[in-house]
């Protein structure tokens, strides 16, 4: 549908050996291995990548894309991998590599990152935040973007590093993606990209994204996400003079339906502080305006009330909630024509659909029926780690633009023992929860591209 946005794209071929007939014989990742293995492994220059990474500005509002891009491609062609840049919006590279696997009729394996950070304040930071400041006493790496989600990207690189050098050679075809603009709504990044003639003749089958720390030591998995709804409701009233008693004024007709709306969160929110429910299952209404009275020089106008008043709410909705039922709730209750208000859900303000294109609800099923569950549970237990249930994740992620497509997509950052910083003041993690992150990968991405049952496969996908 967007593919028109893809202005220029171009190919770069790898890197190879200078040893034509020697690489004939090895393959490269045993050459890698022969040549430079102690360097790679080594996980002081482990860390200074991820430093490196770190201090590429890519705040918003103006991310440094193509310095984020060279380093990625630099370290992509160490590793051989094919790179390629896509520009589907001018000044946003959109870096994708690929690990061609030894069976390119298998669906392949996306592993998904974004490049851009939010911005930070840098006064209230402890170290500045594009420093990558690692803490010698705690092993803490101090930066913007060390949890969301630099860290990611880069381990899944620094883990296929370590297949290769371990002499590990894909079944399916592992793709990945760097892609720019998540923090700011991902439209010229993976919607754009997720909407490609490129993306189609991936044939991805699965794709891995991020996920939030955990501060036990569980990993936390993500099977779905809430869809933002940004509701802004409107009341409108005879204007009267400040001291009349009289029915239906704006504000009167306003207040009845921010008194119905609290009710409903109230309701939501004790399903949550009884442990009934977790965050991410019920649907969450936070009023984040409201707008009314006549201006004066000094103020407002005291004597007179209104003819209009507004109200905003950030309201976001689990897929696997009644999203029909919440609808009539906001048409019957919340702003009903019969008290003279009207409401935009959508066409002005953002209303992210609980359905995929197929038009059922827009969840990667976390049951038997999704092997990708099981292999991933069983490649992090493997490699040491544990698994959490699966949670519906409480904000936006590009995610959604590979669930709407059908697509099976699991929510994963590997950091256990975190605190939850992203967006926050001193966001950082671990050293050492960092290269764990890196031994999970491999575990993982060795499962998901040695995984060669077609048949199940294609049973996931029809489920899906
Ligand atoms: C709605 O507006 C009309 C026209 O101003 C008014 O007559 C009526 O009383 C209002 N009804 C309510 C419930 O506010
Ligand atoms: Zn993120």
């Amino acid at each position: 549908m967007n593919s028109g946005g893809a202005a220029s794209q171009h190919r770069r071929q790898s890197r190879r050996p200078c040893f034509p007939y020697l690489s004939l014989i090895l393959s490269f990742a045993v050459l890698v291995a022969t040549v430079n293995g102690g360097e790679f492994t080594d996980s002081s220059s482990i860390i200074s990548r991820f430093q490196q990474y770190l201090k590429i500005n890519t705040a918003h509002p103006e991310p440094n894309y193509h310095k984020a891009a060279d380093f990625i491609v630099s370290a992509a062609n160490s590793l051989s991998l094919e790179s390629q840049i896509l520009e589907f919006a001018k000044g946003k590279p959109l870096v994708l590599l690929k690990w061609a696997g030894s069976d390119p009729t298998l669906p392949s394996v996306l592993l998904n990152s974004h490049t851009d950070v939010v911005p930070a304040e840098q006064e209230k930071w402890a170290h500045a935040p594009f420093d990558a400041h690692l803490d010698p006493s705690s092993g803490h790496i101090y930066a913007r973007g060390s949890q969301d989600m630099k860290c990611v990207g880069l381990q899944y690189l620094e883990a296929i590093g370590k297949l290769q050098i371990s002499g590990y050679r894909p079944i399916r075809t592992v793709y990945l993606s760097f892609v720019p603009d998540e923090e700011i709504g991902g439209h010229d990044g993976a919607e754009k990209f997720a909407d490609s003639e490129v993306f189609k003749k991936m044939n991805v089958g699965i794709v891995l994204d991020e996920g939030l720390p955990s501060p036990t030591d569980n990993y936390r998995l993500f099977y779905a996400e809430k869809c933002p709804w940004w509701l802004v409701i409107k009341a409108t009233g005879a204007p009267g003079h400040g001291a009349k008693l009289y029915d239906n004024t704006a504000m009167e007709n306003l207040l009845k339906s921010i008194e119905s709306v609290r009710r409903f969160r109230a309701a939501q929110f004790d399903l949550v502080k009884s442990g009934l429910k977790a965050e991410g299952e019920v649907i969450s209404v936070n009023m984040v305006f409201l707008k009314a009275g006549t201006p004066s020089p000094t103020g407002f106008v005291m004597n007179l009330q209104p003819s209009e008043a507004l109200a905003g709410f950030d309201i976001r909705v689990p897929p696997t909630a009644d999203s029909a039922s919440l609808e009539r709730r906001i048409a019957e209750e919340w702003a009903p024509a019969s008290r003279n208000m009207t409401f935009e859900l959508g066409q002005f303000k953002q209303k992210v659909s609980v359905f995929d294109e197929f038009g059922k609800p827009i969840l990667t099923s976390s049951d038997s029926s999704n092997p990708w569950w099981k292999l991933l549970e069983k490649a992090i237990r493997d490699a040491n780690g544990k698994p959490g249930k699966p949670e519906i994740f409480p904000a936006s992620t590009d995610a959604r633009y590979f669930r709407e497509r059908g697509l099976p997509a699991i929510g994963f950052s590997p950091m256990s023992n975190t605190p939850i910083l992203l967006h926050d003041h001193n966001e950082f993690l671990n050293k050492d929860e960092y290269l764990k992150g890196i031994d999970i990968y491999e575990s993982v991405i060795k499962a998901y591209a040695s995984y060669a049952d077609h048949q199940k496969d294609e049973a996931s996908r029809d489920e899906l």
